[in-house]
C-alpha cells in the first residue's frame, strides 16, 4: 500500500530531511584517519537529539546504532564499532532521522584522507547514478524506469548492482511501499504520482554483485571483499515535479575540494 502525502505532510518531510542532511554535514567535520566509527555514532546521536529529532535506526528491529557504517567492502547495515578509520578507506554513512513523526533517510560515501583513483571512480559513478535515477523519477512514469536508469548507468561503466537491497517509500515509517530496486526493466512497477515520498539508494560494487550477511545478522558485505559504494536521497513528488528533500550541500561544504 503506497501512502500519498498531503502538502502539510510533505512540509514535515522537508524538516526531517533537513535535519538528517545537517547531521551528515556535522559528521563530515569529524571524518578522518584515527577516528572510531563509534565516536561518529555518538556525535550523530547527540546532534539529532539536540535538534529535537529521534535517531530512527537505533533500536529498529534491534539495530544497535544511530548510523549504519559501511567501510570499504561493507555494502549496508554495518554496526558502529571500535574500528579506527584508516587513510584510503571509503566510509558510507546511512542514517534515518524522525522529526515530529516523519522520517528523512540519507546516505553519503566519504573518502577518508586520500583514496585510490579506483575507489574515487566507484564513488563518483555511484553518486552520479543516484542523480540519473532521480532524473528518471518523473510523475507519470514508473518505478521500473528509475531502476533501469540506475542499472544501465552503472553497468555500462563496468560496475555491478546489489540486488538484494532496494530503495523504498518513506513517511511516518522509514520503509513504506513501493520497493525501488536498482535494477530491472523499464515500464514496470507502480506509476510515479504526486504525494509519493521515495528513497533512491544505489548500492554499487567494484567486483561481482554477490553479497553475504555476516553472522551478526545485519552487516552486509561483498562476497569478493571488493569495495562497494552507496548514496541515498529522499524525494517527494509535488505538483508534477520531483523535489529532492535531502541535500549533500552541508556535507560538500565541509569537504570542499575533497568531495567526490
Ligand atoms: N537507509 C537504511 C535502509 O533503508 C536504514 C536502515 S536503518 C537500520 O535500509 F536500522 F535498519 F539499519
Ligand atoms: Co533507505
Amino acid at each position: 500500500m503506497i501512502y500519498l502525502k498531503t502538502p502539510e505532510e510533505i512540509e514535515q518531510m522537508r524538516k526531517a530531511c533537513d535535519l538528517v542532511s545537517r547531521t551528515l554535514g556535522e559528521l563530515s567535520k569529524w571524518i578522518s584517519p584515527g577516528v572510531t566509527t563509534h565516536k561518529l555514532d555518538t556525535i550523530a546521536r547527540e546532534f539529532i537529539l539536540d535538534n529535537g529529532g529521534r535517531p530512527a535506526c537505533l533500536g529498529y528491529q534491534g539495530f544497535p546504532g544511530t548510523l549504519c557504517i559501511e567501510v570499504n567492502e561493507t555494502v549496508v547495515h554495518g554496526f558502529p564499532s571500535t574500528y579506527t578509520l584508516r587513510e584510503g578507506d571509503i566510509l558510507g554513512i546511512d542514517t534515518v532521522v524522525e522529526l515530529d513523526g516523519y522520517n528523512g533517510d540519507m546516505c553519503y560515501t566519504f573518502p577518508v584522507g586520500e583514496i585510490s583513483p579506483e575507489k574515487m571512480a566507484l564513488c563518483r559513478t555511484t553518486k552520479e547514478s543516484l542523480y540519473v535515477g532521480i532524473e528518471a523519477c518523473v510523475p507519470g512514469k514508473r518505478i521500473g524506469d528509475i531502476s533501469n536508469a540506475v542499472q544501465t548507468y552503472c553497468e555500462k561503466r563496468g560496475y555491478s548492482i546489489v540486488r538484494e537491497m532496494c530503495g523504498h517509500g518513506i513517511g511516518k515509517r522509514m520503509h513504506e511501499d513501493p520497493e525501488i530496486p536498482n535494477y530491472g526493466r523499464r515500464g514496470i512497477g507502480p506509476i510515479i504520482k504526486d504525494g509519493m515520498c521515495l528513497c533512491i539508494e544505489p548500492m554499487v560494487n567494484m567486483g561481482s554483485r554477490n553479497i553475504v550477511i555476516e553472522r551478526d545478522g545485519w552487516t552486509c558485505r561483498t562476497r569478493d571483499r571488493q569495495p562497494s559504494a552507496h548514496y541515498e536521497h529522499t524525494l517527494a513528488i509535488v505538483d508534477g515535479h520531483t523535489e529532492i528533500l535531502t541535500t549533500f550541500d552541508y556535507v560538500e561544504e565541509v569537504l570542499q575540494d575533497k568531495f567526490i
